[in-house]
């Protein structure tokens, strides 16, 4: 199926799923890598999908990702891109915890793997306007944008 879904998009997913975050974007090793660089400046489309996740690779953390950088994107196997696996759980073999560390979580499920909570985010979209989505349907819109090749 195609997609009308853009990297704005997935932009304005991350702040929002940001804004029910326990834990300090400020301190984590990334920052808001889907909209800057560490040095504070934008990033463009293109830098973000052939950049990594900044920090994920310190070998001198204990939750780093063995030395081995993360790619923003997983252009072999967009459906497996990072970003969109560590909403979900861990990452890395486990080393990496479910993001945003601490939660709030997309969502949470059963041991059958049904959704039991999802919780409801206010998304501002690149139009402007503001939206209420489920953390169930963001983690689909972000599905059906890497299933469809990450578009501009
Ligand atoms: C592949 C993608 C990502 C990687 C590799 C990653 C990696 C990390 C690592 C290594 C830490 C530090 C963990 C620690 O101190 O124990 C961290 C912290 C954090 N990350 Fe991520 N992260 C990713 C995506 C995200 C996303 C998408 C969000 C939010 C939408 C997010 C929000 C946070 C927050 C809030 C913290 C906690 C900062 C604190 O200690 O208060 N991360 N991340």
């Amino acid at each position: 199926m195609p997609t009308t879904l853009t990297f704005a998009h997935i932009q304005s997913y991350l702040d929002a799923i940001l804004t029910k975050a326990s834990g300090d974007i400020t301190v984590s090793p990334h920052g808001r890598f889907w909209r800057e660089k560490l040095d504070g400046s934008p990033i463009t489309y293109q830098e973000f999908v052939d950049g990594v996740v900044p920090g994920a690779d310190d070998p001198n953390s204990s939750t780093a990702c063995a030395g081995t950088p993360v790619p923003n994107i997983n252009k072999a196997s967009p459906s497996e891109t990072a970003f969109y696996e560590i909403l979900k759980g861990r990452i890395c073999d486990g080393s990496l915890p479910r993001m945003p560390k601490g939660g709030t979580f997309v969502f949470a499920k059963d041991a059958n793997g049904n959704v039991t909570s999802t919780p409801t985010y206010d998304v501002s979209l690149p139009d402007g306007s503001v939206v209420q989505m489920t953390g169930v349907q963001i983690m689909d819109n972000i599905g059906e944008w890497l299933a469809n090749g990450f578009p501009e």
